[in-house]
Order: structure tokens, then C-alpha cells, then sequence
């Protein structure tokens, strides 16, 4: 059974919802694996695995390690690995040297890239020379020192107005799908019905043709702070923190390792 490609990703447009989960690390990508159409090695594991404060620290060689490591856990999903910020903006010449690494060093299916009008050069570098690639417009987190701050967008007409030429731009210009980040419902809505291309939403309402949210903050494993747009379907860190304790009351009292832990030279 062969792996998922961009060009089945891309036609279902008009068909199920495409089911999309963040996944850094083999044993996660296992898990995720069999139930998601798409697995992104998003560059917000510098946030969720590395603790930095944006996505602006993330390199390129961050996401080779990590796109190889969910490359060996599957062998269903569509996976797709983030250009992180400085690896593509600067040129097409750019862009593409760094996607070909990419796909070269990790074996995946395609690249996603931030930005909507500006990009659109770069997209269409990218998908006539062999390079698939993943959109992203509204929300662009690479964007936070010169955008300034998190917040959801397209509230004002103007603003919506800019989301709908960066959607329309980068489905012009190639990209197989594109994601559109924390963006009100009746634009994501609008430009769902508008676009040949799926569009898979985070923050940006269920009329988009399918979803994506970070594997750490559903899973509730990435912090006490749960946006609007992050359902918890499992509420893993009390788990954790529960079995750290336990470990560490049977250490402190000589009750682990037990006997059936223990190795005793053969009769
Ligand atoms: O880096 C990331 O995880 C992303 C998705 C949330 C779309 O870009
Ligand atoms: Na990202």
C-alpha cells in the first residue's frame, strides 16, 4: 500500500475532509500515522520540543532531523515539512535549493511555506520544477516581529481583503493546498468555496475542506494555555506528572526496581 501523495491530497477538494496533525518524532508519527491523510513537521516544534518563544529561531537543520524522524514512523500519511523563517524568503534560487534539501535529506512528500501575494513568485518556482507545495495565509507566526502578536484576523474589510488575494495568489500560483490559520468563518468560508485547492483550517472554522492542529496542545501534552481554536481530545500532562510521582515515591522508598525488574546470575 503506497503512502498518500500531494496530488490525492489536492483532490479532495469537494470530497471527505482532509485530516491533518502536527508530528516531530517517529514514535508520535507512528501513532498518528494510520488516522491522518497529511502528518506536517510544522516549525512550531521550536515552541512545543525546543521552548523558544516563536518560530523565528527554527533552522533548516532542525527540520531535516525532524522531518527524517517522521519519515521512519509512517508509511500512509502525506508528509509535508515546514521551510522554517530565512530559508525561502530572500529568493525563488532560495526557496527552492532549500525545498530540494528538504526532499532530499527526508525523503517527504512536499514543503509548506508562509505567505500569500509575496510568495506567489516563489510557489510557482517551486511547483514547476518539481517541488510541491503547502500554502499557508492568514496567521503567519514567521511574521510575529514585524505582524505583532497572535490574534485572529480578517475582522476588518481591509484585512479580509488582503486574506482573499494571498488565498487566491497562491492557489494561482500552484500550491497543491493551503492552510489558513486563525482567520474568522465567513472568510475561511468564502474562500473555501472559491479555491480549486483544499484549504485546511486551524483557528479558521469547520468550512474549511479539512483540519489541522498541533499534536502536543489536543493531546494536551504543550501547556496550561489552550487557545479558543484547540480542542483537548485527551488531557495527557496529569498523566505524565501522576507517573513521574509514582516513579519517584517508589525510588525514594526502595519498592522499584522489584524483583520481576531485577537480574540474578543463572543457577
Ligand atoms: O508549524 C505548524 O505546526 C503549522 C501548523 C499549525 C499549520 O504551521
Ligand atoms: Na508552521
Amino acid at each position: 500500500q503506497k503512502r498518500l501523495t500531494t496530488a490525492s491530497i489536492r483532490s479532495m477538494k469537494g470530497g471527505g475532509r482532509i485530516v491533518c496533525l502536527t508530528a516531530y518524532t517517529t514514535p508520535i508519527a507512528r501513532l498518528l500515522d494510520p488516522h491522518c491523510d497529511l502528518l506536517l513537521v510544522g516549525d512550531s516544534l521550536g515552541m512545543v520540543l525546543y521552548g523558544m518563544e516563536t518560530t523565528v529561531g527554527v533552522t533548516l537543520d532542525m527540520m531535516i532531523a525532524h522531518g527524517r524522524a517522521v519519515m521512519r514512523g509512517t508509511s500512509h500519511a502525506c508528509v509535508i515539512v515546514d521551510l522554517p523563517f530565512g530559508s525561502y524568503q530572500e529568493s525563488k534560487e532560495q526557496a527552492y535549493r532549500n525545498a530540494v534539501r528538504i526532499l532530499q535529506e527526508t525523503g517527504c512528500d512536499g514543503v509548506k511555506l508562509e505567505g500569500g501575494e509575496e510568495m506567489a513568485e516563489t510557489i510557482a518556482f517551486l511547483t514547476s520544477r518539481g517541488v510541491p507545495v503547502f500554502a499557508h495565509v492568514g496567521l503567519m507566526p514567521q511574521l510575529v516581529n514585524t505582524a505583532g502578536g497572535f490574534r485572529s484576523l480578517g475582522h476588518s474589510e481591509q484585512e479580509a481583503a488582503k486574506i482573499r488575494r494571498d488565498a487566491a495568489a497562491v492557489a494561482d500560483a500552484g500550491a497543491f493546498a493551503v492552510v489558513i490559520e486563525g482567520t474568522v468563518e465567513p472568510l475561511a468560508r468564502e474562500i473555501t468555496a472559491s479555491l480549486a485547492i483544499p484549504t485546511v483550517g486551524i483557528g479558521a472554522s469547520v468550512a474549511c475542506d479539512g483540519q489541522v492542529l498541533v499534536s502536543d496542545d489536543m493531546l494536551g501534552l504543550f501547556s496550561d494555555f489552550k487557545p479558543r481554536f484547540v480542542k483537548r481530545f485527551a488531557d495527557l500532562s496529569p498523566l505524565v506528572s501522576q507517573a513521574v510521582e509514582a516513579y519517584a515515591e517508589d525510588v525514594r522508598a526502595g519498592r522499584f526496581p522489584g524483583a520481576e525488574h531485577t537480574f540474578q546470575p543463572r543457577k
